[in-house]
């Protein structure tokens, strides 16, 4: 059994340049890093990730022996976090394609997943979680962003953070396709199913395939699937 370790520092740049460090000195799966604060979180897209003190921000190791689409990868993270801490929430947690996590159609978390690759072989995969949990949104972010604590005042990072881990940690990433129970898990939560959307395509979302793609219906019948993208939803799109 590998030992796997938790780095815990308040402060540092982003937990995915220290987890792939720890990787790339051969830390073992599960190995994990939670800091208190990042200074340069970072999200998908290049984008920056806020990431003061009150949230979960949180990167694990994983090494599994090949990855056909990191997307999956993505969608059966976000999916254990979801049910790690539905019991804490008194609304439901959704999933939006690929990497959020809704509460009441607000953003309260994210995943983002790096591969480092060494030659033609896959090295680690690096997942990071961040995750509102007590931490104050800004003015400006309060109508598309929220946290855990506006609907369970009294939470901690602590009670989030050991039943992400275990979560995560419990994860097999081997199979490179949802299985059926996991599409209806994904189904239960799919945030995005029966919206319609602009972007990459317009149409109205139906579901994710195996392959982790977000199954569109366009407006002319036929069915498309997205691998990759970012999704807009059409000014008319019926919220449920
Ligand atoms: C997204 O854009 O939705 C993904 C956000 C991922 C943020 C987490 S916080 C822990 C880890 N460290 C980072 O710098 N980013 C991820």
């Amino acid at each position: 059994m590998p030992v796997t370790k938790l780095h815990y520092f308040e402060r540092v740049g982003s937990t995915m340049d220290v987890i792939h460090q720890l990787a790339s000195e051969g830390a073992a799966p599960g190995t994990a890093v939670i800091a208190g604060e990042q200074l340069e979180g970072r999200g998908s897209r290049g984008r920056p990730w806020h990431s003061p003190i009150g949230g979960l921000w949180l990167s694990v190791v994983f090494r599994p022996p090949a990855v056909e689409g990191i997307e999956v990868i993505s969608l059966r993270v976000g999916l254990a976090v979801a049910e790690a801490i539905q019991a804490r929430v008194p609304k439901p947690l959704q999933l939006k394609w690929p990497n959020d996590l809704m509460l009441e159609n607000r953003k309260v978390g994210g995943v983002l997943c790096e591969a480092r690759w060494q030659g033609e072989t896959l090295g680690w995969v690096a997942v990071g979680v961040g995750l509102n949990v007590r931490n104050p949104i800004p003015n400006e972010l309060g109508a598309v962003a929220v946290s855990l604590s506006e609907f369970t005042p009294g939470i901690t990072v602590e009670e989030t953070a050991e039943p992400v881990l275990a979560a995560l940690r419990a994860l097999d990433l081997g199979n490179g396709r949802l299985a059926p129970a996991e599409l209806d898990r994904f189904a239960r939560r799919n945030w995005l199913r029966g919206r319609t959307i602009r972007e990459p395509v317009a149409g109205e979302v139906t579901g994710v395939g195996e392959d982790g793609a977000l199954l569109v219906r366009t407006p002319a019948g036929s069915d498309v699937s997205l691998r990759s993208g970012t999704v807009e939803l059409a000014a008319m799109s019926h919220s449920r």
